[in-house]
């Protein structure tokens, strides 16, 4: 997608004169969902599950291989799209702008086909429901182990998504580090699900593995140098406390 540049002012480190908004006060930057958005969702989610117990023939063959595959390939451009928002002086606003979209749309893709994922192999017996969920206890075998990481990282996801979704009701300063550590459970699902997806199933072909490998390791370079900026920045403030922060 060829995106264009607008130049959109940002808060320079010397527009000091400019109050920052008080978070404290202020409305909540993404509304919370109203009861029809929620019925839909709740509706989508029904007819998805239907679909996938109800599907036979190659639709069933193709959800059984497949829907894990699509649902770990979204939910991690998902959780790699939101770190790159955080990148404020990288991005252009409108262009992180862009990047937030992407994010919730393949979070969104991701669950849709983790909620297929989970009722076709539910469906076709490859686990119970009991193990699925893991409320029959935890796994005994290096096997149940590998599929047990996936009921966490559905669960961790869920997490995410939920908090996601309610982004407006955490929209203070005081709540934004409660967000941050309950949207960030994204990360160790992340992980999680990827270690299932290919431990859990087919044997991956080797390029797969180190896509994934390549996509943790950016990661975590890239929440490296996040850590050392912000700590950079709480420096300079305590250093010159006058200046805005960015
Ligand atoms: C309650 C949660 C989950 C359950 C019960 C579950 C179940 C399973 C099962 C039984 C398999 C083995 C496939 C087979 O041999 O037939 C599998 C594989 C796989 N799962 Fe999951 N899974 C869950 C969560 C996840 C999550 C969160 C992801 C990724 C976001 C994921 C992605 C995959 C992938 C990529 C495979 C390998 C491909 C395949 O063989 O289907 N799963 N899962």
């Amino acid at each position: 997608m060829a995106l264009t540049h607008h130049p959109t002012p940002t808060p320079s480190p010397t527009s000091a004169a400019t109050p920052p908004p008080n978070p404290q006060s202020g409305p909540p930057h993404t509304p919370l969902p109203g009861p029809l958005p929620l019925l839909a969702a709740a509706l989508l989610t029904a007819a998805l599950i239907t679909t996938a117990a109800l599907a036979g023939g190659p639709l069933r063959a193709w959800l059984d291989a497949m829907a894990g595959v699509v649902a770990l390939v979204a939910l991690s451009g998902s959780v790699l799209l939101g770190l790159t928002t955080v990148f404020r002086d990288l991005l252009a606003p409108h262009h992180r702008r862009y990047a937030q979209h992407l994010h919730r749309a393949a979070g969104l893709l991701g669950i849709g086909f983790l909620v297929l994922h989970i009722t076709v192999k539910i469906a076709g017996h490859r686990i119970g429901p009991g193990d699925a969920l893991l409320t029959r206890g935890l796994p005994t075998t290096a096997a149940d182990f590998w599929l047990a990481l996936g009921t966490l990282a559905c669960y961790l996801f869920l997490l995410a998504a939920a908090t996601g979704v309610w982004r407006g009701a955490f929209a203070t300063r005081r709540w934004i580090r409660p967000f941050r550590l309950l949207h960030g459970a994204s990360y160790a699902g992340w992980a999680a699900a990827v270690v299932h997806g290919l431990t859990a199933g087919r044997t991956p072909a080797p390029w797969v593995v180190a896509s994934y490998a390549v996509c943790l390791a950016a990661a975590v370079a890239a929440q490296v140098q996040r850590r050392r900026r912000a700590s950079t920045q709480r420096r300079t403030q305590r250093q010159s406390p006058g200046r805005v922060r960015k």
